[in-house]
């Protein structure tokens, strides 16, 4: 089987915001299927679908009240249909976003066993709650008057998680995902994976009494307990193996999405394998400041914690705020991102926008759409700012719509898809380049990596592979350095960079 999603360049549409062609202010597959050429022409092999079924939004979408079925904002099936031909034309397969962990409360299962029906132990139900905390905020236990029993939701109250210790429930996911395997669809990014399975006598979690906990105590009750029933469950990789066996029979990817309040992703890598998950995230970017020493240690970690297997390269999605706004509004930055992702040994992942560098929008009180931000707002407001419209052209907002979209664009016009077509030198054409790089170069998408010595302001590794050798220096900082490596030819280069000096945030590959 040709392990395709090796060597594939995936890219993240959140549907919402992509491109509005009925004019509603909110984007819909006909819009993502009148901008596939700007994707072909960018490079990417596998666009990932941020979810599109049927919901009452409450939390945009990872509330899904129908799985087998397109939200009528977004489109119908026909048109699900139409865009995976579309893409595939262009030699662009899809994955879409597999929220299985739960439910909208409007899903019929819910409905059904809030009212004892034949479905009534499809969900996780308790007289008592117990301690368990949600991600949302407070407890994850909701009374229901009806049922007269809590149900637990990991996420918000609308958002009721699924019994997946019930055989039925475990059945009836994987039809789902033939349903979609059989319409075309590449695979499934599976949206927090590790929590599908629970401790079914429900025990209590231990408290943590690091620092950590302690905040949690007074901020954030989620942090304040190790999570050790409510998710990564032994009871969790035969579910897997399962989801594997279906997968593999339609040369589908499964990419999961691990939860994690301490942050260690490095729990990633164990989900992957020959009969488990083909890739897992591995958000420690998103959460490193830009300072070159631990930018370095966090590329080298990412690597280490992956080993002989294939990690993926993530440094911006829908629930962190973007690049811009993390590492700041110095666009030698983003290259230098751009570069990495694009040449560290793994796969990687492009948020939409991310390609023309677009700012981080942040959004005023009275207008915050997402859940968390109007429940956390000062602390967090939330992951709207990340989540808005695509910047196309010059015309009125952006010429994402013609109408006033559901979140601002920026309003000067600066960073357009149009803007930057016309300038060689900008940020689109440098991911341009660098994709078009990794694919004629076998050994910067199938390679082993090797680091070379480099300073304390520099990285410097090599990508091997049978004869075949490229050497990436990067110099990470604001001062002007001396190359790490300082013969062969140099066959790309970022900035003021040659063998002998690296001007801050520039780079050079040599073979
Ligand atoms: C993780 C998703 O990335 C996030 O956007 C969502 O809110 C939660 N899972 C709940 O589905």
């Amino acid at each position: 089987m040709h392990a395709w999603w090796k060597e594939s360049i995936f890219y993240q549409i959140y549907p919402r915001s992509f491109y509005d062609s009925n004019n509603d202010g909110i984007g819909d597959l006909e819009g993502i299927i009148q901008k596939l050429d700007h994707l072909k022409s960018l490079g990417i092999d596998c666009i990932w679908l941020s979810p599109i079924f049927p919901s009452p939004h409450h939390d945009f979408g990872y509330d899904i009240a129908e799985y087998c079925a397109v939200d009528p904002i977004f489109g119908s099936l026909d048109i699900m249909d139409n865009l995976i031909e579309q893409a595939s034309i262009r030699n662009i397969k899809i994955i879409l976003d597999g929220v299985f962990n739960h439910t909208s409360i409007e899903h019929p299962w819910f409905l059904d066993s809030c009212r004892n029906g034949e479905k009534k132990d499809w969900y996780i139900w308790n007289e008592k709650a117990n301690n368990w905390t949600s991600v949302f905020g407070g407890s994850a236990w909701t009374w229901h008057p009806i049922r007269k029993a809590h149900y637990l939701h990991s996420f918000a109250k609308e958002q009721p998680d699924i019994n997946w210790s019930h055989p039925e429930v475990q059945k009836e996911i994987l039809k789902i995902m033939e349903f979609w395997y059989k319409r075309g669809i590449s695979g499934f990014r599976l949206d927090v994976f590790n929590c599908y399975a629970k401790d079914t006598q429900h025990t209590d979690n231990p408290k943590r009494k690091d620092i950590l906990g302690l905040i949690g105590g007074f901020a954030y009750s989620f942090i304040n307990q190790h999570h050790v029933y409510d998710r990564d469950r032994p009871e969790l990789f035969p579910i897997l193996r399962d989801m594997r066996k279906l997968a593999d029979q339609y040369n589908a990817v499964l990419i999961g999405e691990t939860l994690d309040e301490n942050l260690r992703y490095n729990r990633a890598s164990e989900y992957v394998g020959p009969e488990l998950l083909h890739l897992t995230f591995h958000f420690q970017l998103l959460h490193t400041k830009w300072n070159p020493k631990k930018i370095k240690d966090s590329c080298m970690q990412l690597q280490k914690d992956f080993q002989s297997q294939c990690p993926t390269i993530v440094t911006s999605n829908h629930d962190f705020p973007r690049q811009s706004k993390r590492w700041g509004a110095d666009e030698r930055k983003r290259r230098i991102m751009a570069l990495l992702t694009l040449t560290l040994r793994g796969v990687p992942f492009i948020y939409y926008g991310e390609e023309i560098g677009l700012p981080h929008i942040s959004i005023p009180r009275a207008s915050i759409q997402d859940p968390v931000g109007k429940k956390f707002w000062p602390f967090f407001s939330g992951r709207d700012g990340s989540r808005t419209p695509m910047q196309w052209s010059n015309d009125k907002f952006c010429g994402f719509s013609k109408t006033k979209p559901w979140l601002p664009t920026e309003s000067k016009n600066l960073c357009t898809v149009h803007v930057q077509e016309e300038d060689p030198s900008s940020i689109l054409h440098l991911y341009r380049a660098l994709i078009t790089l990794r694919k004629s170069h076998p050994v910067l998408h199938k390679g082993a990596l090797k680091w070379l010595s480099s300073s304390k302001e520099s990285l410097c590794y090599e990508r091997y592979l049978e004869q075949e050798r490229i050497v990436i220096c990067i110099n990470l900082s604001s001062r002007t350095i001396t190359t790490p490596v300082q013969s062969g030819t140099i066959i790309f280069r970022i900035g003021s960079a040659d063998l002998q000096t690296l001007q801050p945030y520039t780079a050079i590959l040599i073979s």
